[in-house]
């Protein structure tokens, strides 16, 4: 079965599924995104996940091209289309297409909107999660909004290739202080030997991830130790765990910390699993 892609008002096989070349989003990167989970048929999160599009859209003074319930119709349909059961469904809203201008375009420039559906083997994901998994550290040289859910993700795209190549799975940015920001696409934890579940406040200088936010409703709600704080790579490496969260990651991965300098580190200890159910029930 060939996948179906929406594109701008039209439901197409992907190979058909294209975008004029100079949509802004090709040319300047002048857009934004969403990938949101699908289990079972549901899309995790949705409302979190159009409300983030909406300030990203917002923030880059982009007007929302349709209303939410028109968005999550779409969402629907593509996935009735590809079938998608376990998956993602990525959003993407551009500028436009307009002659090529740093500049705004013209009023009247309708944004872009492509929506495509993918399956996912989360059993894969869960056994990665289940094992551990490597990741690098690199320094963080990104723009000061990447708050912003901008299809700019050049630096992000390099860190984790740098990652591959160093047969890791992600890397986690590090920024001038020495404090680790976030990964190349996700967010980044640690468990203290305390016992204290810590994560970044989400400021400009990370997303504030949708899975992140739900995985401190879960934590709060079951009364465990939590802060929000920095910390750094020396702090991770310490740590009684670290993992990252994200939409493809709802399960907690565990990491081996590897420095940009230094060795591997132990392996770390199987945390208890995250509770699917529990973040699924809230989307519901
Ligand atoms: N990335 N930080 C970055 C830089 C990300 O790209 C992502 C998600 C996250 C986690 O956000 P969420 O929990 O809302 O998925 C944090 C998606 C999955 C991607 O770009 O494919």
């Amino acid at each position: 079965m060939s996948r179906i892609a929406y594109v701008n008002g039209r439901y197409l096989p992907l190979r058909q599924a294209t975008v004029h070349i100079e949509d802004r989003g090709y040319q300047f990167s002048d857009g934004v995104y969403e990938v949101c989970e699908v289990r079972d048929g549901y899309v995790i999160d949705q409302r979190r996940h159009l409300a983030r599009l909406q300030r990203s859209l917002d923030e880059l003074g982009i007007a929302m091209p349709m209303s939410e319930t028109a968005l999550a119709i779409i969402m629907r349909e593509c996935m009735r289309r590809n079938r998608l059961h376990d998956g993602i469904i990525y959003l993407q809203i551009t500028r436009g297409v307009a002659r090529r201008d740093h500049g705004f375009p013209p009023p009247g420039t309708h944004p872009s909107v492509v929506v495509t559906a993918r399956s996912i083997d989360f059993a894969g994901n869960e056994r990665t999660a289940a094992e551990g998994l490597a990741i690098i550290t690199v320094p963080d040289n990104r723009w000061q909004r990447v708050d912003i859910k901008s299809i700019s993700l050049l630096p992000n795209v390099l860190a984790k290739q740098a990652a591959r190549e160093r047969g890791a799975k992600e890397a986690w940015f590090v920024d001038q202080d020495g404090h680790v920001t976030e990964g190349s696409s996700s967010n980044a934890w640690i468990v203290t030997k305390g016992g204290k579940v810590v994560t970044r406040p989400a400021d400009n200088a990370m997303l504030r991830g949708i899975t992140r936010t739900v995985l401190i409703e879960v934590i709060e709600a079951h009364g465990l130790q939590f802060e929000e704080r920095p910390f750094t790579v020396e702090e991770a490496q310490g740590a009684r765990e670290a993992f990252l969260t994200s939409a493809t990651f709802t399960a907690i991965a565990l990491v081996l910390a590897v420095t940009a300098l230094g060795p591997v580190r132990r392996p770390l200890t199987a945390p208890e699993p995250v509770e699917v159910e529990a973040l699924a029930a809230e989307a519901a």
